[in-house]
């Protein structure tokens, strides 16, 4: 059966990102179940970035997998066989979170090659990178997936996006000092986008499973 890896990078497990995703895998599981869809939830996980090892470049036995070995090792060879994947995470200063970039190193360095610097990846597949943030499409500072979009361009194929902007950072802006932020202003533009967003995530989903299918 095709596969489709969902990596979530947020650290909340029932907030925007989470929320997100989930409606990003019911769309690609709406197909009558034809294709399986895992998530892997990096925050519940203990894995470090790229240890620098050079076990992936050793000299006639270099590999386009991460060789060093923890808690994302099954998870970087699940997804070299993979048919499909997301990543999805908060903004956090303008970037993807700590977790996400260090779940990024290890899935990239190996793709490099210091012989000619190309970038390869086992398989190349669709792949939606998504971001959730408090800015507005007006206004925002998100570096998006920064260098990693260019790695992850070259090795795997030209990535998606999908963004759900100027979400609700918390349930109850009256329980917060929040006063920078108009609960009133983000209310609006929650009801006017946030189930939109969803439906988007879902459409989202659909779509990758059906170009997996096709
Ligand atoms: C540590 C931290 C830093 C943040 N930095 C930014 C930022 O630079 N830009 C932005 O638009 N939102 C920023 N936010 C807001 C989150 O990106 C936004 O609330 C996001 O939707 C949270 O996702 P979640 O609900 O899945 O946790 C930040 C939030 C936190 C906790």
């Amino acid at each position: 059966m095709k596969k489709i890896i969902i990596i979530d990078g947020g650290p909340r497990k029932a907030m925007n990102t989470a929320k997100m995703l989930q409606h990003f895998a019911d769309g690609a599981q709406s197909l009558g179940g034809q294709i399986e869809v895992k998530t892997v939830r990096l925050y519940d996980m203990d894995y470090k970035g790229c240890m620098s090892c050079m076990a992936c470049k050793i000299k006639d036995r270099a590999s386009n997998v991460c060789r060093f070995k923890d808690a994302l090792t099954p998870v970087l060879e699940e997804i070299a066989q993979a048919d499909g994947l997301v990543m999805g995470s908060p903004i956090y200063f303008g970037d993807v979170t700590g977790q996400m970039r260090t779940f990024l190193e290890r899935l990239a360095f190996p793709w490099l090659s210091y012989n000619d610097y190309s970038m390869t990846a086992p398989k190349r597949m669709p792949v939606l990178l998504m971001e959730t943030m408090n800015g507005t499409p007006e206004r925002n500072n998100s570096q998006h997936y920064g260098s990693m979009e260019y790695c992850i361009a070259s090795a795997l194929g030209q990535p998606e996006r999908l963004i759900a902007y100027n979400t609700y950072q918390v349930k109850d802006y009256s329980r917060f000092e929040l006063a920078g932020f108009s609960e009133e202003a983000k209310r609006q533009y929650r009801d006017t986008h946030w189930e939109e967003d969803l439906q988007r995530a879902f459409d989202a989903g659909r779509s990758m499973a059906e170009k997996i299918l096709a």
